[in-house]
């Protein structure tokens, strides 16, 4: 009789063990509590470069059976009108609301100023949808690049009415330095930014804007977290790689896991079903010596760069 009670007793702590172990959160369900209390994804999809229709649905129906729920698009991406015609068809084939999933698009460098409000409307109706989770601008600067303050600070007005209006539960910036977001954070309209996302790799991280970012509450989210579309150099790399085959995990999950650890967000651009489960499979830790490792490479920034814009 003793003994059955220890057996159990010993049974009860291994089940204790192993659900304790489980409830490790996984990728896709990691998320950044936002000042306006909404839980942003950490692991999004980039979707720049996917254009075609048939192609667009086909990748976010891959990405919402992978998991994902941030989809980051752009006005300067061409699809979302695509992305809008696909939410119709894949939300109720996964079981989905509006509310389940988070989309954050961008103002374009053309609508700064002026006609930040109705390109936000824009945008949001591109989408079949009724209010945006994130709005971004795009680019520090004006396509014509006159005058880029003043039309950042109007911007802001009106994206900030946005906000309160209902259209943007979040608004937030990108390509943003140090420089432009202290003269943002002077004149908020009420309303701060939530995140700055910006080309952030191993080839190119910012760590002064890192450190000012953690000051001012707003989340880093990184792009081009595997060096980007053009070319592979990053993914290729032989240090990512040794680390990678040590840990048993692929060099692009490495890539993904160095930003998470430091806890910015990604949103990696995949099309196959392959590149998308693996890019959201990220529970595993980079041991500290070889973050050292990824955080000493040569610097080069692969985007364009913001510190010319006034
Ligand atoms: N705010 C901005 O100014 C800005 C600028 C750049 C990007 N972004 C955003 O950030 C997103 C991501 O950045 P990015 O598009 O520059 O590129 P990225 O995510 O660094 O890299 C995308 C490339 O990696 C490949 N890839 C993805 N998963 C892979 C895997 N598991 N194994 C091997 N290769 C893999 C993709 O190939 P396949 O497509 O064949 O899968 C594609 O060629 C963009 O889509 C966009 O949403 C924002």
């Amino acid at each position: 009789m003793y003994n059955l009670r220890n057996i159990i007793f010993l049974l009860v702590c291994l089940q204790t063990i192993k659900f304790c172990y489980c409830k490790e959160t996984l990728a896709k369900d990691l998320k950044f509590k936002l000042k306006s209390g909404d839980l942003m994804p950490m692991v999004g999809l980039g979707t720049s470069r996917i254009k075609e229709k048939e192609n667009v649905e086909d990748v976010l129906d891959k990405a919402f059976a992978a998991g994902y729920r941030l989809i980051d698009t752009a006005k300067l991406y061409g699809n979302e009108i695509y992305i809008g015609e696909a939410l119709k068809i894949l939300l109720p084939k996964h079981n989905l609301t509006r509310r389940d999933i988070f989309i954050t698009t961008k103002l374009a460098p053309e609508d700064l100023g002026d006609k930040a409000y109705e390109a936000l409307k824009d945008s949001i109706q591109k989408l079949n949808t009724e209010y945006v989770d994130l709005y971004l601008i795009h680019w520090p600067g004006a396509a014509d690049n006159l005058n880029n303050s003043i039309k950042r600070d109007k911007t802001w007005e009106l994206l900030a009415k946005g906000v309160k209006d209902g259209l943007a539960r979040n608004i937030g910036v990108s390509n943003f330095n140090i420089r432009h977001l202290n003269q943002l954070l002077k004149n908020d309209f009420g309303v701060r930014p939530a995140v700055n996302q910006v080309e952030w790799h191993p080839n190119y991280h910012q760590d002064d804007l890192k450190k000012f970012l953690d000051k001012e509450g707003i989340l880093l989210q990184a792009y081009s977290s595997l060096g980007g579309s053009s070319n592979d150099n990053l993914r290729k790399n032989e240090k990512v790689k040794e680390i990678g085959k040590k840990l048993g995990k692929s060099p692009v999950q490495v890539l993904l896991k160095w930003s998470l650890q430091q806890n910015n967000a990604v949103i990696p651009k995949a099309t196959s079903q392959k590149h998308l489960e693996e890019n959201i499979d990220l529970n595993f830790v980079i041991p500290e010596k070889d973050m050292i490792i990824l955080n000493t490479f040569s610097q080069k920034k692969n985007s364009w760069n913001s510190e010319d814009i006034d």
